[in-house]
């Protein structure tokens, strides 16, 4: 028997058709059953009568939503039906039955995070799952084209990077090491063998807020550059994520639709201009437009990001924090030393940074007084010195945080959607 899946189905339009999936809803009478069935690809009303099927109508009238079901049939053309065809069953059978299906209409969001394993089968995350999976399609396709190489690296590392608070210890055999908080230090190695090079990665954070935009497990896509600096690398990812974002737009317009978001916004996001400045302007538009008085001094709160966003429609690049509270390896700026040579990226509607990223300090003697500064070993970071020491050259880097930029373009109130199982401080299972 040759299936054809649901949407294959419709595009023949006419004639006998064979397919198969789960049952997204039922309903019936004592003559006739509807069936809408759902497949990866669509979903499709189907009509089983009691005339054709007088021997077995109990089986057929206890099929219940998710049972499995393969089935031939007439499909039509019929406008009444949720997607415009219908197909009327001459043959069916039951795969896999299934018996009251937990999932019911309005249950609360941590029912649904409970049951996330039968969740992901809805159609609002079948839809965000297929974006993400182009959107990863699309960055491969987009490095590949920038002539960049993809570099493995390991989640088990032995030091902390951005920050010791949020690091996950692991044992390991008799010692401790940590999850990867970062791709990057591996990443700047890898440069000086292949110069231009990515890679997309589990990225842990002990993070202990509970907010609708962190994870504790998420997914970053990090880039690191031989000889750029800070103009070549913020122009750089934006390039990236306007490739990025455009593709997923245009090959995915119907999922973008049902979830409320007009994917021709989103291309034409991309063909604009997206703004860099610095983050002392940043201070100066929030007490101008504002009235918020923010001191030069600290990283930007979710207010403050959520509130300067509120002025664009476009992502916005912020280069230029204060040294003092970045990563170790965040350099000054020689002509004004209380600010890094960093950047962020802000997207709009729900104002938060989307992806991080900076000049690398080249200096030994800086990083080891940051490192102490941060309560940091010196001595545990002597590989990472070392590519200072033989042929170091000017790089850059960035992270995007994919989850972050999935929850934007797909318009989701919280981040956990944007991920098929979430991990946060109060959720590690299914
Ligand atoms: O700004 P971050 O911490 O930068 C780095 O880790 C650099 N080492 C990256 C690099 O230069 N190669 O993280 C980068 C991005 C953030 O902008 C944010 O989008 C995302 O990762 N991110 C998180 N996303 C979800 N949950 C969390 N707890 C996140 N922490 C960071
Ligand atoms: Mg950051």
């Amino acid at each position: 028997m040759k299936y054809t899946t649901i949407q294959e189905s419709m595009d023949i339009g006419t004639g006998e058709v064979s397919t198969r999936g789960w049952v997204y809803r039922e309903r019936g009478s004592n003559k006739i059953k509807f069936i809408v069935l759902r497949d990866s690809t669509n979903i499709i009303q189907c009509v089983l009568k009691k005339d054709n099927f007088a021997n077995n109508w109990d089986e057929i009238d206890g099929i219940q939503m998710e049972t499995s079901i393969e089935l031939e049939g007439t499909i039509k053309k019929d406008d009444r039906a949720p997607t415009g065809y219908e197909i009327d069953v001459k043959e069916y059978k039951i795969v896999g039955s299934s018996d009251s299906f937990p999932i019911t209409k309005d249950q609360s969001p941590e029912f649904l995070l409970d049951n996330r394993h039968l969740w992901i089968r809805s159609r609002k995350m079948v839809s965000i799952m297929k974006i993400r999976s182009a959107y990863g399609q699309a960055r491969e396709e987009f490095f590949k084209k920038e002539g960049f190489w993809r570099f493995d690296t390991p989640v088990l590392q032995p030091n902390q990077s951005e920050g010791g608070s949020t690091v996950f210890e692991v044992k390991y055999y008799k010692v401790k090491t940590y999850l990867a908080q970062t791709w990057q230090l591996y990443g700047e190695a890898a440069i000086f063998a292949l110069e231009k090079v990515y890679n997309t990665g589990p990225t842990f954070r002990a993070e202990k807020s509970k907010t609708s935009r962190h994870l504790s497990e998420f997914w970053m896509v990090e880039t690191e550059v031989a000889w750029w600096k800070l103009k070549e690398i913020t122009e750089f990812a934006k390039k990236e994520l306007k490739y990025c974002i455009s593709k997923v737009a245009e090959e995915l317009p119907e999922e973008f639709e049902s979830l409320g978001r007009d994917p021709k916004e989103l291309i034409a996001m991309c063909k604009k201009e997206w703004p860099t400045m610095k983050y002392r302007e940043v201070l100066k538009i929030l007490e101008e437009k504002d009235g918020m008085k923010v001191k030069f001094g600290k990283d930007l709160r979710t207010v403050e990001e959520e509130t300067i966003m509120q002025h664009f429609d476009t992502p916005v690049v912020v280069t230029h924090y204060p040294q003092e509270v970045m990563a170790f390896y965040k350099p000054k700026d020689p002509d004004y030393p209380d600010e890094a040579l960093c950047f962020d990226m802000l997207c709009p509607e729900v104002g938060i940074e989307i992806v991080g990223g900076s000049e690398r300090s080249l200096d030994i003697k800086e990083m080891s007084e940051n490192l102490k500064r941060d309560g940091e070993n010196p001595d545990d970071y002597q590989f990472y010195f070392d590519l200072r020491k033989y042929g170091s050259v000017p790089h850059s880097g960035y992270g995007v945080g994919l989850e972050r930029v999935i929850q934007w373009i797909c318009k989701l109130d919280n981040i956990k959607d944007a991920i098929g199982f979430p991990r946060t401080m109060l959720r590690w299972t299914p």
